[in-house]
């Protein structure tokens, strides 16, 4: 993952700047300057062209203009619809991570946990009558067998996931494991014996967890806060495929509408992909079953749903553009720490992570593996829903994309922990929508769809929230249009006060299209619900017309400029 790039560095943050009006250029001339110049090569050409793109961009903010978030939170409390599964006062007394007591729930609302004495599997022997024996009893037997060797081999592991899972023994695959395990060189390749370590983290966790998870089930604003230490053993157990009830996603299954948890896809089906994918997860289990690197922070899991009278009103938004900063340069998780950094998420929290997928969710999810844990108890998000989560740790480091992701090796995490003890790290996981032909997200029904669930996402709920850091969501594997996906950000961003840090991603001609029509907009103080009527009229233009006669940029651009003309 590149570092923070010089332009911008990472977590700086210019507080005491003049208090922030969108329409009063942030920056000085020199400063403007380099903002015009923060998407380009770093240099601008003083007088001429280099003058009027100055002007054209003046606008845009520098992102150590940006508000980070400093919230103050008070005491760790827990309610009605916020689970925390480590004891309350005793944090608070003493910041000491015991779990919760609880009892086990067996129930639709909560997730089933391996240990519970209701996971049961009907044993046959012989002319016997089967009988009925508690799953964990097998798993207990099996992870032991592994935990007590100081050395073990794949063969091992896939024995025993398989003795936990008899009826797959003729379906699941662990080609890649095998492959991946054989092909890592000798000085990276610790698996052997920490393949027995995470066998007895997995054993560990009726421990650590006591209290019931609940789901954060569709249509309910809920949030789960639990320690880094629990995380690890759930999904040491995820690794071991012990979770009862999530191994079929056909649609009449009790989990259909909730990701997979279980890790087997990940096992099957070697390629490049895979090896560094591996690569990324078992670091991770060899920092977290260390001692001495073993994380002990806390991180929460928010579901937010919004209410039908929390949607704005588009059409009739009084709102001007909040500010923005644009680059081609870095990425999101690079580049933003202390901003709300935009998953561009699957409606199944994860998307392919432990499958074949790579793009820019699974890598963000592999660099943060605790985010994982979330597909365990995260339903399908809905239109007017999304997932923040705060705390995660990064612990690795990539390079590339897709078919060129490569894990880089360990990151050490320095960013600090809140009064709650989770790291300063505040994800925002909203799903696009999933164009197959461009030509549909044309239509005010999905424009208005996707500024919810943007707006969904970016909503504050107190003046202290950081501002946001967003690129081309839904723009590779979901066939959007970047010039309409970067407006449609803008006008949420507008509507819920926050700034928008937008990484295009090396895509210079989007990042200067987009500060040049910024300042427009700035400029002439176009409200969103101006915006949202020229979205009308292009969208109209668009199936009208069939092809992308005009882009978008260019579209505001003329419609601005003519209206001027016939004031
Ligand atoms: N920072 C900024 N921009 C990025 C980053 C990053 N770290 N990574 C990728 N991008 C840019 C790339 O230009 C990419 O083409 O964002 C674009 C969109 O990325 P995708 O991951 O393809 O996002 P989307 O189109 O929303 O597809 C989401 O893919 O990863 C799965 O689970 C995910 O199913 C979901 C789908």
């Amino acid at each position: 993952m590149a570092e923070g790039n010089e332009d911008y560095p990472q977590g700086s943050s210019r507080e005491g700047d003049e208090p922030y009006r969108a329409d009063k250029c942030l920056v000085s001339s020199s400063q403007a300057i380099s903002s015009s110049s923060c998407t380009g090569d770093g240099r601008s050409t003083p007088g001429g062209e280099g003058e009027q793109r100055e002007q054209d961009t003046a606008s845009c903010s520098l992102l150590g203009n940006l508000k980070q978030c400093h919230k103050k939170l008070g005491q760790l409390t827990f309610s009605r619809t916020h689970t925390v599964l480590i004891n309350v006062p005793i944090f608070n007394a003493s910041k000491q991570l015991l779990p919760e007591e609880g009892r086990n729930m067996w129930h639709s609302s909560f997730v089933k946990m391996p240990f519970s004495p209701a996971s049961v599997v009907t044993i046959k022997t012989g002319l016997k009558k089967p009988t009925q024996v508690c799953r964990w009893e097998i798993i207990i037997k099996n992870l032991d067998s592994l935990a007590s060797k100081k050395e073990i081999g794949v063969e091992d592991v896939e024995k025993v996931i398989i003795k936990c899972n008899p009826q797959y023994k003729d379906e699941w695959m662990f080609d890649a494991l095998y492959s991946f395990v054989k092909c890592i060189p000798k000085e990276e390749n610790y698996f052997h014996t920490l393949f027995p370590k995470m066998a007895a983290l997995a054993l560990s966790l009726p421990l650590h967890v006591k209290k019931a998870i609940p789901l954060l089930q569709t249509g309910h604003s809920a949030a789960i806060t639990l320690s880094q230490v629990q995380i690890s053993c759930l999904l040491a157990n995820a690794f071991f495929c012990t979770f009862p009830h999530r191994n079929t996603s056909r649609p009449n299954a009790e989990y259909h509408n909730y990701p997979t948890i279980n890790f087997n896809r990940l096992f099957g089906n070697w390629s490049e992909r895979k090896k560094e994918k591996l690569r990324a997860i078992m670091h991770y289990f060899n920092v977290v079953t260390d001692e001495n690197t073993k994380p002990q922070g806390l991180v929460t899991f928010e579901r937010r749903c919004l209410r039908e009278s929390e949607l704005p009103s588009w059409r009739s938004c009084e709102e001007t553009l909040s500010r923005l900063h644009v680059t081609s340069k870095g990425s999101i998780e690079a580049n933003s720490a202390g901003l709300l950094q935009v998953d561009f998420a699957s409606c199944l929290i994860g998307g392919g992570v432990l499958g074949s997928g790579l793009v820019q969710e699974e890598i963000l999810f592999l660099m943060n593996p605790e985010l994982i844990v979330s597909r365990l108890f995260t339903e399908r998000l809905a239109d007017n829903e999304c997932l923040i989560v705060t705390g995660s740790q990064q612990f690795s480091q990539y390079t590339g994309f897709g078919g060129s992701f490569e894990w880089m090796g360990p990151h050490e995490d320095n960013l600090e922990r809140d009064e709650w003890g989770r790291l300063q790290r505040h994800i925002l996981a909203i799903d696009a929508l999933h164009f197959k032909h461009t030509k549909e997200q044309y239509s005010m029904l999905k424009v208005t769809r996707e500024l919810n669930k943007a707006f969904c996402g970016f909503k504050g709920y107190g003046d202290d929230e950081p501002d946001i850091a967003t690129g081309k969501w839904g723009c590779g594997v979901y066939n959007g249009d970047p010039q309409l996906k970067a407006v449609i950000q803008l006008m949420a961003a507008a509507k819920a006060r926050r700034g928008l840090a937008f990484f295009t991603f090396d895509d210079e001609e989007l990042a200067n299209g987009l500060q040049q029509i910024y300042h427009l907009l700035v400029k002439e103080g176009i409200t969103v619900g101006k915006l949202y009527r020229l979205l009308e009229d292009y969208c109209a233009v668009q199936q009208a017309l069939g092809v992308s006669h005009e882009n978008l940029l260019d579209f505001i651009r003329d419609n601005i400029r003519c209206s001027r003309s016939q004031l």
